[in-house]
């Protein structure tokens, strides 16, 4: 871990649970919020990897507004624009995972750089960020929209090596979701996949360098940094 300088954290999912909007689903469609919340990130997903094979880039909150009404057909729910409006809010509202906001502190109390590089767009990714009170941690927040593309393409994850201005290899990358830490590790990132639920990982040919259950536990790869620090 001596090479690493700096981590770059997928942020749905990752940092913070998006099946936060359960309870709002529920108030909305009693008894359906999990349900909801399942269909609607598979779908959401599904939406942006199509899109950047067809190459007909929508930000992040159109992929995920669209997400939502394919799901409310499905299931055969009534969403009119009000409740539209106002589940798509709650994606802004995502709840950080317990150990997320200590883990952030100390890893940047170390000395490392810490920026989000996610799907999410400028404004999705700093209203979570913000509304969760953890700006501060970050030295930056990178959305894959100036490149137009998303991750797993590798010009979204050249955005980090872009803003850190170091080579890939020092660049820790940290994602719970298994595609997204396939594809940075087959664009060379060493890769640390969260793994909270006990899921299996991919079969599309990469393995990751590190597999946790939180980022917690990250912080016992970097326990020479802290005595390292502690000399100077
Ligand atoms: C992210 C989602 C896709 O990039 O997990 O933050």
């Amino acid at each position: 871990m001596e090479h690493i300088e700096a981590i770059a954290f997928d942020l749905y999912g990752t940092l913070y649970d998006v099946h936060s909007v359960v309870a709002r689903c529920d108030e909305q469609f009693p008894g359906r919020g999990r349900e909801i919340s399942t269909i609607w990130r598979q779908k959401q997903l599904e939406y942006t990897w199509l899109r950047s094979l067809m190459n007909r880039y929508v930000t992040f909150e159109q992929a995920t507004e669209d997400a939502l009404r394919f799901t409310c057909r499905h299931l055969r729910l009534d969403l009119d624009g009000e409740g539209c409006r106002s589940l798509c809010d709650a994606y802004l509202r995502l709840q950080p995972f317990p150990e997320v906001p200590d883990a952030l502190r100390e890893l940047h109390r170390r000395g490392l750089k810490l920026a989000v590089l996610s799907n999410g767009s400028p404004h999705s990714i700093g209203a979570v960020v913000g509304n969760s009170g953890l700006r501060s941690e970050f030295d930056h927040l990178l959305s894959v929209d100036p490149v137009r593309v998303y991750k797993p393409d590798d010009r979204a994850y050249m955005l980090a090596e872009e803003a850190f201005g170091v080579t890939r290899a020092s660049i820790l990358f940290v994602s719970s979701n298994a595609w997204d830490a396939t594809g940075a590790r087959y664009f060379g990132f060493p890769t640390c996949w969260i793994n909270r639920s006990g899921s299996v990982f991919e079969e599309m040919g990469q393995t990751p360098d590190w597999q946790l259950g939180g980022l917690d536990e990250l912080l016992s790869l970097f326990d020479g940094r802290a005595a390292a620090s502690k000399q100077h």
